[in-house]
């Protein structure tokens, strides 16, 4: 500890005589040090390791920081919207609550229309100089948020619709088991022109657009997708025992905090959404045929599938069951066993052989 004092110490008269370019002086003030090669060399790995502390501190307070700033920012954007349409914003009290420096939850409830909505503001790590340092080598993080809505069931017609950047669309579509399984890219023109939807069906198109196109335009750069959909995002192993839920799901990156303004109408568009699906999207019942029997045969794959796995537990199961029972049997029994599994091998060789020859 001492020697850490002492060392603060040098590097502080050090720095502040060099400064001031007395260097002479200070070789006669501090004898021991007369050069920075020459504390290195004294102090080399105190010297490291305290700089990297106060390193990993430094960027603990600022990322900090940082990202509260960026998440309360964006999110008083928000809160107008939020509390003219929500009767509930937030949980015990706090509008945004804190997961993490770099993770806050976002919770409204209490309104016509909607059970819940659980959104999620995420940013780089920038608290985490490790992390951080990771981040530079593997895939980018980028700040964003999003907003699951999680709507009443049966006020509109199923289907899926999603808004997604054209360079950004297959990726997205490939993520997402409902945008793969049920929809086709389609250019719209009331859309700007780096964006392009993903759509079951055209009528589904111009029930639902026509609600958010000019909101979605109007900060078109931010956007990551947004998604109406009456399937899940994940294949499902099974099928359900009830519906799933309808939802809308919203997610754009975040502009810096002095911009944070630029993605209110992203947010609007979903607002829009709340009384707007209920009141518009309502298909013909020559669609809404077409769309419950796209939800059949989906469910056909993966009744399969689901079989499938279910017969493989079942054989899984049987053969560890079978392996109990042998390893209970006597020594004796164990013998004769393995003796009659031999002969039944040596006979499927002799098979063999014969057979090829
Ligand atoms: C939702 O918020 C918007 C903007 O403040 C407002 O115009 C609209 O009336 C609100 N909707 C409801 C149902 O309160
Ligand atoms: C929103 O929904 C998507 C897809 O269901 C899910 O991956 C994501 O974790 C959800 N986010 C939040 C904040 O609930």
């Amino acid at each position: 500890m001492s020697r850490i004092l002492g060392l603060v110490a040098s590097i502080a008269m050090l720095a502040s005589v060099q400064a001031a370019g007395f260097v002479e002086q200070a070789t006669a003030a501090i004898p021991r040090f007369n050069s920075f090669p020459e504390l290195l060399e004294q102090f080399g790995h105190e010297f490291m390791y305290l700089s990297f502390i106060l390193l990993i501190l430094i960027t603990y307070m600022f990322g900090k920081k940082h990202n509260e700033v960026l998440a309360k920012t964006t999110m008083a954007v928000m809160l107008p919207l939020f509390r003219a349409n929500f009767s509930r914003v937030g949980d015990n009290g706090a509008e945004l609550a804190i997961d993490a420096p770099h993770e806050y939850i976002i919770y409204l409830t209490g309104r016509r229309h909607v059970a819940t909505v659980h959104g999620l503001i995420k940013m780089k790590p920038r608290q985490d100089l490790i992390r951080t340092i990771f981040t530079l080598f593997s895939t980018p993080v980028i700040d964003t948020c999003t907003l699951n809505v999680t709507m009443n069931p049966d006020e509109y017609s199923d289907g899926v619709f999603a808004v997604v950047p054209k360079s950004s669309g297959t990726k997205i579509r490939n993520r997402n088991y409902d945008l793969t399984t049920f929809t086709k890219a389609s250019n719209q023109k009331s859309l700007d022109e780096s964006l392009i939807t993903l759509t079951e069906s055209n009528e589904l198109t111009e029930a639902i657009l026509p609600l958010v196109s000019d909101k979605l335009n109007q900060a078109a750069e931010w956007l990551d997708y947004f998604i109406v959909s009456d399937q899940p995002a994940a294949k499902p192993e099974s099928l359900p025992k009830k519906p799933h839920a309808k939802r809308i799901s919203l997610s754009f990156r975040l502009p810096k905090a002095t911009e944070a303004r630029r993605i209110l109408p992203l947010v609007e568009a979903l607002i829009a959404c709340l009384d707007g699906l209920p009141q518009d999207c309502h298909v013909t019942t020559v669609i809404k045929n077409k769309i419950v029997k796209a939800r059949e045969e989906a469910a056909k794959d993966i009744g399969k599938k689901a079989q499938a796995e279910r017969a493989r537990e079942l054989e899984e199961k049987r053969l560890r069951e079978k392996r109990e029972a042998e390893k209970n049997l006597s020594p004796d029994a164990q013998r004769k066993l393995a003796a009659k599994e031999e002969k039944k091998a040596q006979k499927k060789r002799q098979k063999k052989v014969t057979t090829r020859g």
